[in-house]
């Protein structure tokens, strides 16, 4: 059976001492849902979120990674070093990482290839573009960022991967996909995992939802049969908040 997942993408936010406030935080609140926690703090806050986290179940993950294994590339990280610091899962493919950062298909490609070969666990994002939608694109384009970084892969690596839809024009924005629209994509998704691999492959792996989700809209989004958890960027700032969202689940 597939895991259910609410992961945190903290983005360029809390320095050291509000990383740990905020781990804190989300330790003091109970947890009554089967979801699996993920935190996704800065590169300079990894160590000290791992090291607070010890003895619990909430996982840490980087919010990118390099696609070399090392070398001349300045200002950037790779995969081993994370992995030296305790941290196994990487988000790779953000849309802010494609728009600001100009990450292509082509890049994503190697940096998911470096990334299983470092036994690493990915949240591959993607999600179409509010004109894509307007244009009835959505699907086409969807079809199209998972098949050309990910169906290269063999069937065996989709037991690292979670995949994250995140429509653009939900990210940051309060708008957030119905949860029909929702359903539709990731019900869409799993259809095309199925028909490139097999059926197994398909029920096993973990869809996200991101993009403005909510304490108040969590549920409702959740409680689709595709819709296996959340990717939140906002509000996984407040410990509150995001343990709300986990215990939509
Ligand atoms: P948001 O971000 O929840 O603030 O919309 C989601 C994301 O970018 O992963």
């Amino acid at each position: 059976m597939r895991k259910k997942i609410v992961a945190g993408n903290w983005k360029m936010n809390n320095d050291l001492s509000e990383t740990q406030d905020l781990i804190s935080g989300i330790k003091s609140i109970t947890k009554n849902s089967d979801a699996q926690i993920i935190i996704a703090p800065p590169y300079t806050n990894l160590y000290s979120a791992f090291q607070a986290l010890k003895g619990s179940e909430i996982e840490v993950a980087a919010q990118n990674m390099h696609q070399s294994e090392n070398g001349a590339f300045t200002g950037e990280i790779s995969a081993k070093m994370l992995k030296s610091i305790g941290v196994n899962t990487v988000i790779l493919g953000h849309s802010e990482r494609r728009a600001y950062c100009g990450e292509d298909e082509v890049l994503l490609t190697e940096k998911v290839n470096t990334a299983l070969e470092n036994d690493m666990k990915i949240i591959f994002c993607f999600g179409e573009e509010l004109k894509d939608r307007n244009y009835n694109e959505h699907f086409e384009v969807v079809n199209k960022q998972i098949s050309n970084t990910l169906f290269h892969l063999e069937k065996g690596a989709w037991s690292n991967i979670i995949l994250a839809y995140e429509p653009v024009w939900a990210i940051g924005t309060g708008e957030t996909a119905t949860p029909d629209q929702a359903q539709e994509m990731h019900e869409f998704i799993r259809k095309i995992i199925r028909e490139e691999y097999d059926e197994t492959t398909a029920d096993d792996l973990t869809i996200l939802y991101g993009g403005s989700v909510k304490p108040g809209n969590a549920k409702e989004i959740f409680s689709n049969p595709d819709v296996d958890g959340g990717l939140i960027g906002g509000a996984s700032l407040n410990a509150d908040d995001f343990m709300a969202i986990v215990n939509a689940i």
